[in-house]
């Protein structure tokens, strides 16, 4: 077991606060689910109310830093080399409609005096099922106070895969089929959860063997890019010389399994 840094305790405490509050507003979905009004505009308080307390909470520990949420975009800090990266619901879908399969999730970025940016801590917390799993550069990755590491299957034919579905309103559904089409025949099974904040998660506790998806967000994906690097995978883009931190285009597996899924995905 190991003890967070006093930094990754304050990024635990502001989410395990954040997501209080949370875990009560998804039994109300629940019960508006089967209302004629649905849950709509409640999600979205629940959404903005989440983003808020994280940014209270964050700022009020780190004055200085920079804040990237979804709800508000960028919150340009004093210190220009530390920003914190959150997403308050990774999952409103599932939140949605009442699916306890859900995350707040929370990444600090720095900036290097080369200009590099690099992910250095990342909490991403399942309030309904308690399953907080947390990194910090260098330290390794933990699922509540357990080291989590990425799944030892080295055979695509053994692998089970998750990955994200495009949807109304989102790009790339022709390219997702093709990419369905060249795996499905090779793969033990994909999923498709709805979070991408704990498809990463899942890699990284090795639950996954490998995840894929395109067109995602740079809060979709802060903090699993180190869960999953820390657990010993690995992380690019599926095209060659992407920064996966843009949420472009992710490939997250275990060594073995890595190229021979860039492979896949690339002939697609
Ligand atoms: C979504 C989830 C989903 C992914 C979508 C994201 P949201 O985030 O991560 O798994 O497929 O692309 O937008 O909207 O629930 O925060
Ligand atoms: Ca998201
Ligand atoms: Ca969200």
């Amino acid at each position: 077991m190991s003890t967070p840094s006093a930094l990754l305790q304050v990024m635990i405490d502001a989410v395990r606060k954040a997501a209080r509050p949370l875990a009560r507003d998804f039994g109300e979905v629940q019960e508006l689910q089967v209302s004629r009004k649905g849950p709509g505009d409640f999600v979205t308080a629940a959404d903005l109310k989440t983003e808020a307390a994280l940014f209270e909470s964050l700022l009020k520990a780190r004055p200085g830093y920079g804040f990237l949420g979804e709800e508000r975009g960028l919150v340009e800090g004093t210190d220009k080399t530390h920003t914190w990266i959150v997403d308050p619901i990774d999952g409103t879908t599932n939140f949605v409609h009442g699916m306890p399969h859900f995350a707040v999730t929370v990444a600090l970025e720095r900036r290097e005096a080369d200009g590099r940016t690099e992910i250095v801590a990342g909490v991403t917390f399942n309030p309904i099922l308690n399953e907080l799993f947390w990194a910090e550069r260098g330290k390794g990755a933990f699922l509540n106070d357990k080291r989590i590491r990425v799944a030892g299957r080295n055979r695509l034919d053994d692998a089970l895969i998750g990955t994200g579905v495009p949807f109304v309103g989102r790009p790339g559904h022709g390219q997702f089929l093709k990419e369905l089409h060249q795996l499905t025949q090779r793969v033990a099974g994909v999923r498709r959860l709805g979070s991408s904040a704990l498809d990463f998660a899942w890699v990284a506790a090795g639950r996954y063997d490998a995840y894929w998806e395109r067109n995602l967000k740079p809060w979709d994906v802060a903090a699993g890019i180190l869960l999953v690097t820390e657990a010993g995978g690995k992380v690019t883009t599926i095209d060659e010389d992407g920064d996966p931190k843009s949420g472009v285009s992710i490939c997250a597996a275990n060594l073995d399994l890595h190229p021979q899924l860039i492979e896949k995905l690339r002939a697609a």
